[in-house]
């Protein structure tokens, strides 16, 4: 949520700022803003609207120095304006300021620089830290010390970015609980949320931890404890991803191409995990030895959202396949509430930007307990990558539409090695090891093959583009899968949606059905497939209409419901994998139909950095 993008170096800042700004703008988009220093001072601009509203209102004569900060905004304290748009400034304009995050201490800070004697024009939290910087500022000749003895008065979350108009040549940054990283080019250095805004000028980055505080200059960059000014030790990594991965590739929207990526996300999150011989699956993030394995009799997962939605999945799986109990908590309300873990009790935090507040806090929590922590992340390098004990990579490539899609499927597929692996310790023979991984393996063709429905999914999508409301349903493998179709469906085109079990459906969700309200059903031929059948037909019996899910084979579905797409079959464990592929479909279609900004639906914004 926000993003920051700031640059020193030799070239023009604007059009790089501009351009990182619009590779932020996943993060956040009701207003941006851009601070540059010009000939004599710093020029700020900012509107309410997206990137390109602002790129639009910036005059031919904007200045072309070579420093500047910038900012997109999703609004916490204060509506998006053009007034309350980031960056903001002290009383005199001198110092400028974009911020991730929120200060939480704000209202006492504010009263304490009102009284003495500054004015506040916006009504964000941020202008505080602005005014709190100038303050600091009357006893300190340097900007670095000012910010950094600033911070030391502030509760809260922030990743910021400072330029002073005395201080020209320097930015200064700094990270708690917010995202940020350095990027180091030739004769220049940025400060981003994310490396997305700085694949195309540097793949080399440095991620400073929480409670640090930068400085960087064209020629140099220093990272340093925010509380005792100690040096912090900085390792320059290197960014796996390219510049080309983070671009629509054709695709009308992001979201569709993220669909589409979908069989190669799977290969790349399968490959080299498998020893197909032996009915193995190989992770070697896990950190932990057999012995630690064989003594785990509880698993506890830990999400958000979709990743939630992949957890309970995991959960479905593992309990299956292992018969090891599995809870799965949501990271908002597991922060706040006691936290029952046994010794053995192996945990997990799924999240694919690895920066979601709420699982983060989830994750130092367990820390704090004395508990190791996994993670299953798509992001190198993010605080989730960084502080959890261990893990497993998706790599799934970045992912940029803000409704998740291929993060997901590749969520399950390496949760599927993982029950493997752990299953292969334990009591899982090898037959069944060969079955599951060379299920998975055929996975990637499978979802192709939907892929290929995409017109005919668009079709039926065309039939349901007025409806308001829709019931999704599933069971056992599939319930986690109605649930994130409805989510899906929800977020992008804003069609009211709710997922259930189906053997919920008659305790209460049934009294909304009628000619107006449809139901969707995730029916594969498993092993519950005759009692999701029974609830269609107690559907239809209400004059409901039904869109169904199902399998390629089954041949009495299609004649029941108004609409059915089928999917290919496979062991029922690895099911969720192919039903989820349809859903996605039809939410994308429905939301194009409805004139929905897809790869921005209103309101949210990806990586959700506060809680
Ligand atoms: C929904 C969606 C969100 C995220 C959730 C967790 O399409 O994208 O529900 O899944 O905010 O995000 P991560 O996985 O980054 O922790």
């Amino acid at each position: 949520m926000c993003g920051i993008v700031a640059y020193v170096g030799e070239k023009k800042a604007t059009p790089i700022l501009i351009d990182g700004l619009k590779r932020l703008e996943y993060r956040g988009y009701d207003s941006a803003g851009i601070a540059v220093f010009g000939k004599e001072k710093i020029e700020c601009e900012k509107k309410k609207g997206r990137i390109r509203v602002l790129e639009d209102s910036l005059s031919v004569d904007y200045p072309e120095g070579n420093a500047g900060i910038a900012h997109t905004r999703w609004a916490t304290h204060g509506a998006p304006s053009d007034l309350n748009a980031h960056p903001h400034w002290d009383c005199n304009k001198k110092i400028l300021i974009v911020h991730n995050g929120i200060i939480e201490n704000y209202i006492d800070l504010r009263k304490k620089l009102k009284k003495a004697g500054h004015a506040f024009n916006t009504e964000t939290d941020t202008e505080i830290l602005a005014h709190l910087i100038e303050e600091h500022l009357k006893n300190e000749k340097s900007l670095f010390e000012a910010v950094r003895k600033a911070l030391n008065e502030v509760h809260g979350t922030y990743g910021i970015a400072v330029m002073s108009e005395e201080h020209p040549g320097e930015i200064i940054g700094a990270k708690n609980g917010s995202p940020l990283i350095i990027g180091i080019g030739d004769d220049e250095h940025f400060i981003a949320s994310d490396v997305s805004a700085l694949l195309p000028y540097t793949r080399r980055v440095v991620y400073p931890r929480d409670g640090e505080i930068i400085r960087i200059t064209k020629d140099a960059f220093e990272v340093r404890s925010i509380k005792s000014k100690e040096e912090a030790t900085s390792k320059v990594e290197k960014v796996e991803w390219s510049s080309d991965m983070a671009t629509k590739k054709g695709y009308p929207h992001f979201m569709l191409k993220e669909i589409f990526e979908q069989p190669l996300v799977i290969r790349n999150a399968i490959a080299g995990r498998i020893i197909p011989e032996e009915g193995l699956a190989h992770l070697g993030g896990l950190n932990y030895t057999v012995k630690e394995l064989l003594q785990v009799d509880r698993i506890m997962i830990c999400a958000m959202g979709t990743a939630y939605y992949a957890g309970l999945v995991g959960k479905y799986m593992i309990e299956e396949l292992l018969g090891i109990p599995v809870d799965i908590e949501n990271a908002s309300e597991f922060r706040y509430k006691r936290i029952i873990l046994g010794k053995n009790t192996m945990s997990f935090v799924i999240s694919q930007s690895g920066e979601t507040a709420d699982t983060i806090a989830a994750l130092r929590e367990i820390k704090r307990k004395g508990h190791r922590v996994l993670g299953v992340s798509n992001v190198a390098g993010s605080t989730i990558a960084r502080d959890t004990d261990g893990g497993i990579f998706v790599h799934a490539g970045p992912e940029i539409g803000v409704a998740s899609t291929k993060a997901f499927v590749a969520q399950i597929a390496v949760l599927v090695l993982f029950a493997v692996k752990m299953g292969r310790h334990r009591d899982m023979t090898v037959e069944q090891g060969k079955e599951i991984t060379e299920a998975l393996v055929k996975i990637p063709a499978q979802i192709e093959s939907i892929l290929e429905k995409s017109d005919e999914i668009k079709k039926i999508a065309e039939k349901y583009k007025d409806v308001e409301d829709f019931l999704y349903m599933g069971r056992k493998f599939n319930f986690p899968i109605a649930l994130e179709g409805a989510l899906k469906l929800k977020e992008i085109s804003y069609i009211h949606a709710e997922g259930y079990p189906a053997g919920e459906m008659k305790h209460g969700p049934i009294a909304l059905i009628d000619k107006t309200f449809p139901a969707l059903f995730v029916a594969p031929k498993d092993s519950v497939y005759d009692k999701t059948i029974n609830n269609i037909q107690e559907i239809k019996a209400r004059e409901g209409d039904v869109l169904a899910i199902g399998s390629e084979s089954d041949t009495e579905l299609p004649k029941m419901v108004e609409d059915f797409i089928a999917v290919p079959e496979t062991i029922e464990v690895l099911e969720p994998l192919l039903t989820v592929i349809p859903l996605q479909l039809l939410s994308y279609h429905l939301a194009v139909l409805r004139e929905c900004d897809v790869d921005k639906p209103r309101n949210l914004a990806k990586s959700v950095t506060v809680e």
